[in-house]
Formats: structure tokens, sequence, C-alpha cells
């Protein structure tokens, strides 16, 4: 099963997925490629260590990216913090093969500055998602979730380590339990 990875900056959820992989734990998916809007973003240097084939889109980045889909054709995009909405005309494409990590339980607190949200929200209870994507934000079905807990005591930046923690554990679990049902059907 082919997977692209999708970042826009630090890339740890992606370095948790190519550990993954080089440890043998995603197979029978294998990372071939990763893309990302900003050059800057240091996740790529960690999927050129890898010598996994990288692609920035930083002008056009809806007719970069649809370029590197048509080229790599993969059988699933993961959405690993990349920073943009995908237009309709990719996710009709990809037609539910795409997937997306959020660091709350969706569908709470979708969107951005999550834990200082979860924070004043007084919840006890926080963590991942991982969904896949339809057309809204943060919106489509969950495929699975790791939950955390808040302690009295946490920040937003030490709620979102632990949470971080747990991301990295449930996306290569997702995608490997996806490519273990995966029967090629698609892009054959
Ligand atoms: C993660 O918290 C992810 O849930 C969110 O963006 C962040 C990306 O972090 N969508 P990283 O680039 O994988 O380190």
């Amino acid at each position: 099963m082919r997977v692209v990875v999708l970042i826009s900056g630090r890339g740890s959820n992606l370095g948790a997925l190519l550990r993954a992989m080089e440890r043998g734990r995603l197979a029978p998916a294998k990372i071939v490629g990763v893309g990302s809007d900003k050059e800057s973003a240091a996740g790529l240097e960690r999927a050129r260590q890898a010598e996994i084939d990288t692609q920035v889109f930083p002008r056009d980045w809806v007719r970069g990216l649809e370029g590197f889909l048509d080229r790599l054709r993969p059988d699933l995009v993961c959405l690993a913090g990349f920073m943009r909405i995908l237009p309709p005309s990719i996710i009709e494409k990809m037609e539910g093969r795409i997937l997306n990590i959020h660091p709350s339980l969706l569908p709470a607190f979708p969107g951005l500055q999550v834990h200082q949200r979860v924070l004043d929200a007084g919840m006890e209870i926080s963590g991942c998602t991982v969904h896949w994507v339809d057309e809204g934000v943060d919106t489509g079905s969950v495929v699975g979730q790791i939950m955390v807990a808040v302690k009295e005591e946490d920040t937003a930046q030490s709620l979102g380590a632990r949470v971080l923690e747990a991301e990295h554990r449930l996306y290569p679990r997702i995608v490997q339990t996806i490519a273990s049902e995966f029967k090629g059907e698609k892009n054959e």
C-alpha cells in the first residue's frame, strides 16, 4: 500500500511513521513520498535522510500537489500537520483515502489552539484522533483515538507534549491496520 505524507512543519508525526516503517511495523504500507507546501518544513530533511521522494509545492500548491499525487499514485494520503484545506478536486480524486491526525478527541475541539481551549473549558480528558478527511475542517469520520488525562497543573505546552506522544503511537498503528486490510482495489 503506497502512502504519501503531507506536512507543513516540524514533522514529528511523519518521523513516527518513518520510524515505524524502518522497524517493519508499518508493512504492508510503504511511505513513497513526502510533500510540503513549505520549503522550511523540518520534516522534509527527515524524509530526505530516509531517501524518500520529497516535493515542495510553495506557490501554486494545489497544482503542485495534484502533480505529485498523479506521479506517485498513492493508495493512502496521510496529512500530518499539513496546514492547508484540501480543495474538493483532490478530496474527490482520492475518494475516502485521506487521513488526518488532530490533537483532540474529535468532534470536540476542531481547529487550532486546541490545548488552551481544552484547559479553558475545564476538560479532564483530552487526546488525539485519526479521522478520514472530508470537505469540512476536522469533520470526517473517526478511525481511532487515544485518550490523555488532563492534569491540574497542565499548561497548553505540557498537555500538548503528552498528546503528541499519543499521536506518535496512534498514527502508525492506524496506518498499519488500514494497510493490513488493504486489498489493492483502488489503484491497480
Ligand atoms: C500535530 O499536533 C497534529 O495533530 C496536528 O498538527 C501537529 C503536527 O505536528 N494536525 P508534527 O508536524 O507532526 O510534529
